[in-house]
């Protein structure tokens, strides 16, 4: 019988809420495939910071190392907000397991379920065809460039005195923008054949070597897949006036982190929002959305982008194809039943069909069942 080892990182806000849920659904595919999940659970975020004063323990490490993949819920909440570069925050653990991992490449892909389209911000017949898959690089750029805050800089205060300053910068190596290029070709290839490049090359000198990287490797490789430049601006513009026109969509770390949650109202909630996070080892799957701790400890949750993110981890890490299908059906007929958790709700949901997280959950378990 094959056995998978899964990393659990339940993190904070919602996160333990909507981690139960996957833990029910991987039960009964389990069960229905023959395979065994084996669970150990660690320890990321502020859950960290409370328990061991750092937000990405060695332990945490430990268990990702030697597991088959990592499945995160959420970090992150007000408790641990600081400005205070001296203090931990919650998103250490986080930017610091994908760059332990290697995880430079984010797939988050875009799909529009027929039920929700009335969810959604934008009017019906803008989604038509929406069917999108966003390749965010995750392990560089502003997020991992030199930073620093500087003291007593001259002029830097009010009326020319001494203040404070503060740089981030963004970085990008040559095989940084060719490896993520590269999982946005070849994912095209299974799909429409289309790539939008998307940069700020009219003024970043970072986006310019993007642009020459994506365009070398495109020429050599795979000049059979559609590719299109796209500044990010207008990228954010496109996304709201015809989504259609996306494919893969290839970016670096930071606008790709805004242009996901962008997106991501184009399925009608950020919970529906799932992602996997790839490198040459271990993988990493978790929602694109955070912790909510505005609604932590409700029951009312939205588990779904968590359920696909199981979907993700069972296709990209598992190839477990026949279940990776079965669960997204499950979703489907759930959505399709009119069963809503109150983020995707509207007016038409009748109440009874307003359920919370544990409900949510058990109703897509009971549909893999059968
Ligand atoms: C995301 C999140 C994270 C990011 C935060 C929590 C650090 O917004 O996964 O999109 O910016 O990458
Ligand atoms: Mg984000």
């Amino acid at each position: 019988m094959t056995t998978y080892r899964i990393c659990l990182l339940p993190g904070d806000g919602i996160g333990p809420e909507i981690t139960a849920e996957a833990l029910k659904v991987l039960g009964v595919i389990g069960d229905r495939c023959g395979v065994t999940f084996e669970f150990e659970q660690a320890l990321l975020g502020g859950a960290a910071i409370d328990a061991t004063g750092t937000a990405l323990p060695e332990a945490t490490l430990t268990c990702a190392y030697a597991s088959d993949a990592v499945l995160l819920a959420a970090i992150g909440g007000p408790k641990w907000d600081t400005t205070d570069p001296a203090k931990p925050r919650p998103e250490q653990g986080l930017l610091g397991i994908r760059k332990a991992l290697g995880l430079y490449a984010n797939l988050r892909p875009v799909r529009i379920f027929d039920a929700l389209r009335d969810a959604s911000s934008l009017k019906p017949e803008f989604l038509e065809g929406v069917d999108m898959l966003i390749v965010r690089e995750l392990t560089g750029g502003l997020y991992f460039g030199a930073r620093a805050r500087e003291t007593g800089v001259e002029g830097a205060g009010a009326h020319g005195a001494a203040g404070m300053r503060a740089y981030d910068t963004m970085d990008y190596r040559e095989f940084e923008i060719e490896r993520i290029a590269r999982k946005a070709f070849e994912a095209a290839r299974t799909r429409r054949n289309r790539v939008h490049s998307v940069d700020k090359a009219n003024v970043l000198e970072t986006s310019r070597l993007w642009r020459e990287v994506v365009h070398r490797l495109h020429t050599a490789e795979y000049a059979d897949v559609e590719l299109i430049d796209q500044l990010v601006d207008n990228s954010a513009m496109q996304l709201v006036r015809y989504p259609a026109q996306f494919d893969v969509m290839v970016t670096e770390n930071m606008f790709g982190d805004i242009l996901s949650d962008e997106a991501s109202m184009l399925t009608g909630s950020l919970g529906m929002l799932a992602s996997a996070s790839l490198g040459d080892g271990t993988a990493l799957y978790e929602p694109s959305h955070g912790s909510a701790p505005d609604i932590a400890g409700q029951g009312i949750a939205n588990p779904l982008a968590m359920l696909l993110s199981v979907e993700l981890m069972l296709r990209h890490s598992f190839s477990m194809h026949e279940a990776a299908d079965a669960l997204a059906a499950a979703i489907e007929n759930v959505l399709a039943e009119g069963w809503r958790t109150r983020d995707i709700a509207d007016s038409s949901t009748l109440p009874q069909k307003t359920v919370g997280t544990d409900a949510m959950g058990s109703l897509v378990a009971e549909r893999l069942q059968g």
